[in-house]
């Protein structure tokens, strides 16, 4: 077992990998965290004490003062609003009289193989049983009646630990949950740096990196959506470490709406991390009986720097968040109609686009936006998911791909809906909204109301209608605006509040009938590009639409964020006609993702066509040691040099794939590259120039690239395999 409970000082000490969580019961029935950070066997700590200030006047107590136990600084695994705790708590209950004041204490525990499943929710899972243990924690508020339990999965053999919540009313009256959070995590000092992923639509994911003060510092999102502004991402890094040294935290939420995650550092010098849904925009009314489940959190941590909690997330999503069967199953080369087409298509412009593609050797053709309704451009049409026939016939066209001999991919925004289509036009209270306001235009659509079944079940036959008679072998879920006006036309007065969760559960009820009734079908999603790169919707699509920035300078910033967390099978990347850089780095950048093209490919010239086709002998080579291994990012675009370079190291370290891309003039610069990973005792043969060195070397001194890329080339690529 991986979860010890030590019954004489009430302590649990859970063991994920090399590291440990810990906390321990205090006499009054609170919990209080002890420790999270490298393995240690302790199951008996100093307690409270050591949280406990000597002043009483203005640090609130219990125990008529018998002790200097105040919960305003002591590490309170979760912390209730309004009964001493004057930090950003994780509960908020209005109980049926109005007031706010909520106190959760301990009742009991179990600890129990495997890990359970959200309701509703996307979540990560184990393949077997034996890959994890479930610590739940009851605790009760006796005057609402509320019962939480505190849902801890620990992974035994990897740094990684979920967290969630779920409450139950017990009383007998009605209350609401004003503010619930997912996950709390207490630090016991305040020397860390706060990694976030800011950016925005065509230049998501930046890096940015700000050391904590006594203050409270956090993202959040008001969209709907985790949105292209800041990705459900931070980690806390200790200071004084590298990239590949030193004490690293990594949380994650699995969500795909609004929320807010921060760090606060205390008068008293802890810091406190919580990470749930953004309290500006959600409460939910429990009755008597009913049960509410939060979302999960990821947590990882290693003594190894942000390279390492990459890898930690990287595996661990592999492994327990992407499903179904592209997880494993190597997935279509593609090419897509977007940049290629725009709107302006017919089923002889795709049949001819899938001609030239087949001879490249691509595998799939995707038939972008523009297919269904009368969908000429923006202005019309989501939400009439038939086929727009003076177009294309949807039948013959999949026919014809499929003896072409690729595969076929369709396009969809199943949760928006176009003023000018037949289902605003006959059910205008369908889409999010507020009488007597106007609506905000973001490119020329609104967002369907998904609270209501009937919105979504609508949606699921008019997809279905298609799916069931065509083959269909891929789909790109597309959301390409965020939600204002958030009112319903059916939900009560009182639920509003509710809107914004039940807006995400309803989507996740889609993508969940969706993916249940077309298993073979690879579903891609994407929000105009990269916002909504978040584990929610990568529990439902194994990649993700990256960027709509296809410049494959730009998106080197962009792939490197997203990195953080995210594995290369999820980046959806692509090579386009974006005129700034070459074929050679376009094609190098993009194979550090799914890779494909976003292109028309009848405009290509024999120069072009021949690069394509050796691109794709690379992508078929390095398939595999992209897909598992691990990444090193050796030079970053935030470390302000002239080049950028990564590697991928296969786990038995047996080969590893170097790229460098110069994103400015190399001047003559001396410059060695020491490489990451490998095993100083192998000998590896260097394709590009034929050497043999050991790794050692490789790692130690490094390999010479002072004239690398140079010319006409802006990226060079490198090749090492055992010998
Ligand atoms: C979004 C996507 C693009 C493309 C368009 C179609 O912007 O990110 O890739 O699918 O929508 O309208």
């Amino acid at each position: 077992m991986s979860i010890f409970y030590n019954e004489s000082t009430k302590t649990f000490n859970l063991t994920a990998g090399s590291s440990s969580y810990c906390m321990s019961v205090y006499p009054l029935g609170y919990l209080v965290t002890h420790h999270y950070g490298k393995k240690i066997p302790d199951t008996d700590f100093p307690h409270y004490e050591i949280y406990a200030t000597r002043t009483a006047s203005f640090n609130p107590s219990r125990n008529g003062g018998a002790d200097c136990f105040t919960m305003d600084t002591t590490p309170l695994e979760y912390s209730s609003f309004g009964t001493g705790d004057y930090r950003r708590t994780a509960i908020r209950i209005r109980s049926s009289e109005g007031n706010t004041a909520t106190d959760f204490r301990y009742s009991s525990h179990r600890i129990y193989a495997g890990k359970p499943q959200i309701p509703g929710l996307p979540s990560t899972y184990t393949n077997c049983d034996n890959e994890a243990d479930t610590l739940e924690i009851t605790m009760v508020d006796k005057v609402t009646g509320g019962e939480l339990t505190l849902v801890y999965t620990v992974f035994k053999d990897i740094n990684v630990i979920t967290k969630s919540a779920h409450l139950k009313n017990c009383g007998e009256k009605t209350f609401i949950i004003e503010d619930i959070c997912s996950a709390v995590i207490n630090l016991s000092s305040p020397d860390f740096s706060m990694v976030n992923l800011y950016g925005k639509h065509n230049n998501e994911r930046n890096f940015a990196f700000n050391h904590l003060s006594h203050n409270r510092q956090s993202i959040i999102s008001r969209r709907g959506a985790s949105g292209h502004e800041q990705n459900p991402f931070i980690a806390l890094v200790r200071d004084g470490s590298t990239e590949e040294s030193g004490d690293t935290y990594g949380f994650n939420f699995v969500y795909s709406g609004s929320y807010e995650m921060g760090c606060e550092v205390d008068y008293f010098d802890t810091t406190r991390v919580t990470v749930g849904f953004n309290p500006e925009q959600f409460e939910w009314i429990l009755a008597p009986g009913e049960e509410f489940f939060t979302p999960e959190t990821v947590l990882v941590y290693t003594d190894g720097g942000l390279g390492e909690m990459s890898r930690i997330f990287h595996r661990f999503y592999s492994n327990n968040l992407i499903r179904g069967r592209y997880k494993t199953e190597k997935r279509p080369l593609l090419i897509n109609s977007w940049e290629a087409a725009y709107f302006d298509f017919d089923e002889e412009k795709l049949v001819s686009f899938a001609k030239e593609a087949k001879d490249l050797g691509i595998e799939m053709l995707v038939m972008d936006d523009g297919w269904f309704g009368h969908r000429d451009n923006d202005w019309s049409s989501l939400g009439d998911w038939f086929v727009y026939e003076s177009k294309i016939n949807l039948q013959s066209l999949v026919k014809r791909v499929h003896e072409i001999g690729l595969k076929f991919g369709i396009w969809y925004e199943p949760e928006m809906i176009s003023r000018d289509s037949e289902l605003y036009r006959a059910h205008p209270d369908w889409c999010l909204h507020v009488e007597g306001r106007e609506h905000c235009e973001c490119r020329h659509q609104y967002v369907l109301d998904m609270s209501r079944p009937e919105v979504v079940d609508n949606i699921f036959e008019q997809m279905c209608s298609v799916l069931s008679t065509c083959e269909i072998d891929y789909l790109k879920w597309d959301f390409n605006r965020n939600l204002t006006e958030v009112g319903s036309a059916t939900l009560s007065a009182e639920r509003h509040g509710e809107l914004y969760h039940r807006f995400m559960l309803g989507t996740y009820d889609l993508m969940d009938r969706i993916t249940k009734k077309y298993p073979n079908i690879l579903l891609e999603n994407c929000a105009g590009g990269g916002g909504r790169f978040d584990p929610g919707m990568l529990y439902y699509s194994p990649q993700i639409w990256t960027s709509d920035n296809t410049d494959p300078i730009e998106r080197l910033a962009i792939q490197f964020g997203t990195s953080l967390c995210y594995p290369a099978s999820s980046m959806d990347a692509h090579v386009s006609f974006c005129p700034r850089t070459g074929f050679d780095v376009k094609g190098d950048v993009a194979l550090w993702g799914t890779f494909g093209y976003e292109l028309d490919p009848t405009r290509l010239t024999a120069a072009d066509k021949n690069l394509i086709k050796e691109q794709i002998a690379d992508y078929h080579k390095y398939y595999e040691l992209i897909r598992c291994g691990d990444l090193y990012r050796l030079i970053s675009p935030w470390d302000g040099k002239r080049r950028v370079a990564w590697e991928i190291v296969s786990p038995d370290k047996k080969e590893a794939l170097v790229t460098v891309v110069s994103t400015r003039y190399v001047t003559m610069e001396r410059f060695f590259l020491r490489l990451r990973g490998l095993d100083p005792e192998k000998m590896y043969k260097n394709s590009a120039n034929g050497k043999v060195n050991s790794g050692a070397f490789l790692m130690y001194s490094g390999i010479n690239l002072t004239y690398l890329p140079c010319g006409d080339k802006q990226s060079y690529k490198v090749y090492f395999e055992e010998v």
